[in-house]
């Protein structure tokens, strides 16, 4: 179903099959796996591509270089012909559910040889990828400016390879709180199963930017907060699912993935550990003890590879 947020048809249609217990055609069976499995890869994003079989990955997170000249990895001679080698594999590894959310900005014109812009219209004329969001990662806290609006935001591409994409709406949900719950259950029109749930997150996520005295920090200086990367992984895979997580500094293949137990937990738990090193753990708000023996039941299901070319 094409997303036309304008006509109510499609909805309507998704409403009466969901009464009529009638499963859409992209739904897929599947169970909790009792353990989970991770791999590091230290490699280049497409070595490790290129060893990847054809329809294999439910997901792909990729946060790309900028293309702005932040840090040695982030000049390109041609941002495009180089974005366009890992655009294709990772179309062809990609099950007929799987997505691909590639971040990015489109404040950084000029002189530069590429960004999201650009990948974005090469995805959409050159390749049969469908664009299902844009997404707005919307955040209150960044840097001034005087010559131009402040930037408070920047974008991730939901691309899905068919139109047969993984969606889990329900576990992204957010929840009303009680007094919204209670008015809303006065308005009939309302569906009493969806004010449970919660909301629909929409497509702009007010999540903050991590300041340097954030305790998840690893200190890259464009990471990403967990709760951008757990919303993704949970709402565009499904448990037993192999996503794999391109060029983030945490870089990780996830294998199993994790709905309830979930990789972002797993990434915690790391920054959390690294944190009591530094003495610093009365920043890290969940359980130390509880963290210390989850990170040591995934240790033992964790592999680092490296990828000579
Ligand atoms: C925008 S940063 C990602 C930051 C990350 N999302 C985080 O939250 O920490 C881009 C990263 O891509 C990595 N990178 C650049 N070229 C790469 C390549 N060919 N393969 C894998 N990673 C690459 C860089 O080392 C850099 O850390």
């Amino acid at each position: 179903m094409a997303n036309k947020s304008h006509f109510n048809s499609g909805l309507k249609m998704l409403n009466m099959m969901k009464a009529n217990g009638i499963l859409h055609s992209s739904s897929i069976k599947f169970s909790i796996p009792k353990k989970t499995r991770h791999a590091l890869f230290i490699s280049d994003a497409v070595d490790v591509l290129k060893k990847i079989p054809d329809n294999s990955i439910q997901l792909i997170l990729i946060d790309p270089p900028y293309n702005i000249d932040m840090a040695s990895w982030d000049s390109f001679h041609d941002y495009l012909e180089w974005a366009k080698i890992w655009l294709e594999e990772s179309r062809r590894v990609l099950k007929d559910s799987g997505n691909i959310a590639i971040f990015g900005g489109l404040q950084y014109q000029g002189i530069k040889t590429g960004d999201l812009m650009e990948l974005i219209f090469y995805l959409r004329n050159y390749t049969d990828m469908r664009l299902v969001n844009f997404i707005i990662w919307y955040y209150k806290n960044g840097m001034s400016a005087h010559r131009f609006f402040a930037n408070r935001h920047e974008e991730i591409v939901w691309f899905a390879k068919t139109k047969k994409y993984y969606f889990d709406l329900d576990s992204v949900r957010i929840p009303f709180d009680e007094k919204t719950k209670i008015a809303y259950r006065r308005d009939k029109r309302l569906n009493p199963d969806s004010i449970e749930k919660g909301k629909n997150p929409t497509n702009v996520w007010e999540i903050g930017r991590l300041n340097s005295n954030s305790w998840e920090r690893v200190g890259h200086p464009t990471q990403k907060p967990a709760e951008v990367v757990r919303r993704l992984v949970r709402g565009l895979s499904y448990p037993g699912s192999i996503v794999l997580d391109f060029s983030l500094v945490r870089a990780l293949q996830e294998k199993s993935v994790l709905k309830k137990i979930d990789i972002v937990f797993w990434l915690i738990m790391i920054r959390c550990l690294k944190n009591i090193l530094k003495n610093i753990s009365k920043n890290c708000p969940i359980n130390i003890r509880t963290n210390l023996r989850l990170l040591k039941i995934q240790l033992q299901n964790f592999l680092i590879i490296k990828i000579n070319k």
